[in-house]
């Protein structure tokens, strides 16, 4: 039978940084109204849904969407995630997709993109910002209506029921997560488009007043990039906001630069690092120089440094097709490896892992490898 997708966007008027902002208007629009008429451009939704509470103060959001014919649900103004859960009931959806109402950037393709992969390989939820390779601000999750049943029964605490979908993500044991990464001129973690401050907006105001209110998101950072100080804003309130999800921080990739190899060179001289390598020799200072120097000019190499919030934790390798990751003794079972793979063309490598390394073999075989030869030495798995 097929599945009804809807999409159910999340608006209030009480933000305390910015009180009213999802009904502030930006080129003469509500950015609400930005926000639905930037998704109505998504292929994979049936319906689009804008939630909000029964709070007297958020009539502004339910009447203006009355007004425009956009379906609108009231439910319980702090218990966000039941609130999702009670519209999502309402309009019998299957899929759930959830945007915030102060991303009045909120990208169609990126949405579309999250929805097929969630489709395609059956996961029970798929996002694009616990891997956080997009800007902020074109944040989409997905999920069954199942998953968000099972969520509204476990999850107790108040900071759970208020961020929807935390519970989720804190738990990654507990779901099957998909992680869904920016294409090439979307990669731009660094950048940031979403409305939480005055600055934010104004960065908004001055995007919208050359740009159109759909204008796509590949021209909005070129027109940013054109702009040093509009570039600016969008990358140090990045810093002073950086979302910190419960105790797992955002996880980035950048391709590795020769800077980074000192930090690399602590990682992999950890003793676990060595011990797992098949060359289990300390490296030394001036090979680990000599190897990044001939490696970054090799092109059927590539490197990405793996960061969790600011912090370097991490390095994952393509060697001529085969895949090798490290992360910092400091930063493992947080299930950064397996976010950071997700976020790499890993198709048609092969991993070659000690018999004895247990992570390694988990984590693999998470990822989709299966075991194609296995000796004393080493096993060797693939993915197609
Ligand atoms: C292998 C390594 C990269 C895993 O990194 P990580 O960020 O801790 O891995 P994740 O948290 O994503 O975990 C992936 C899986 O491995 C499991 N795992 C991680 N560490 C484990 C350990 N010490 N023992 C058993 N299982 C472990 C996790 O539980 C998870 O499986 P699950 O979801 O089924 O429970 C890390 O241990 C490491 O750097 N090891 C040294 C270098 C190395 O061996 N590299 C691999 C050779 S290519």
């Amino acid at each position: 039978m097929r599945k009804k997708i809807g999409c159910i966007v999340q608006a209030r008027m009480g933000s305390t940084r910015l009180p009213g902002k999802s009904m502030t208007k930006i080129a003469g629009k509500p950015m609400l109204g930005i926000i639905i008429e930037r998704l109505t451009a998504c292929k994979k939704l049936d319906t689009i849904i804008v939630a909000t509470s029964t709070a007297r103060n958020d009539n502004k959001i339910s009447n203006y969407c009355k007004k425009k014919g956009i379906k609108v649900y009231k439910g319980s103004e702090n218990n966000v995630l039941k609130r999702y859960y009670d519209c999502a009931k309402k309009h019998e959806l299957d899929v759930v997709i959830r945007v915030t109402g102060d991303c009045p950037l909120i990208d169609s393709k990126t949405v579309d993109q999250t929805v097929e992969k969630f489709l395609k390989e059956k996961f029970d939820y798929v996002s694009n910002i616990a891997l956080r390779t997009f800007p902020r601000g074109l944040d989409v999750e997905v999920f069954s209506f199942k998953i968000l049943e099972k969520t509204v029964k476990e999850a107790k605490s108040k900071f759970d029921k208020e961020h929807v979908t935390h519970y989720i993500y804190a738990n990654p044991k507990k779901f099957k997560m998909g992680y869904v990464k920016a294409r090439k001129k979307l990669f731009r973690p660094e950048l940031r488009f979403c409305v939480d401050t005055k600055k934010d907006l104004k960065l908004m105001e001055t995007i919208f007043s050359k740009l159109e209110t759909n204008a796509e998101v590949e021209k909005v950072i070129g027109f940013v990039d054109n702009n040093p100080k509009l570039k600016k804003i969008s990358i140090t309130q990045e810093e002073k906001y950086r979302d910190k999800r419960g105790n797992i921080e955002q996880i980035t990739l950048r391709p590795v630069n020769f800077n980074d190899r000192k930090w690399i060179l602590n990682i992999m001289n950890q003793k676990t690092v060595r011990k797992n390598s098949f060359n289990p020799a300390k490296i030394k200072v001036k090979e680990n120089t000599k190897y990044w120097e001939t490696k970054l000019k090799d092109n059927d190499f590539k490197a990405f440094a793996i960061f969790s919030g600011k912090t370097p934790v991490g390095l994952a390798r393509i060697d001529k097709k085969i895949v090798s990751i490290a992360i910092n003794e400091n930063f493992r079972k947080k299930g950064i490896a397996f976010i950071a793979l997700s976020g790499i063309n890993i198709r048609e490598c092969i991993a070659e892992i000690k018999p004895k390394n247990t992570a390694s073999k988990k984590l693999f075989k998470k990822l989709g490898f299966k075991e194609k030869k296995s000796s004393k030495e080493k096993i060797v798995f693939k993915k197609k």
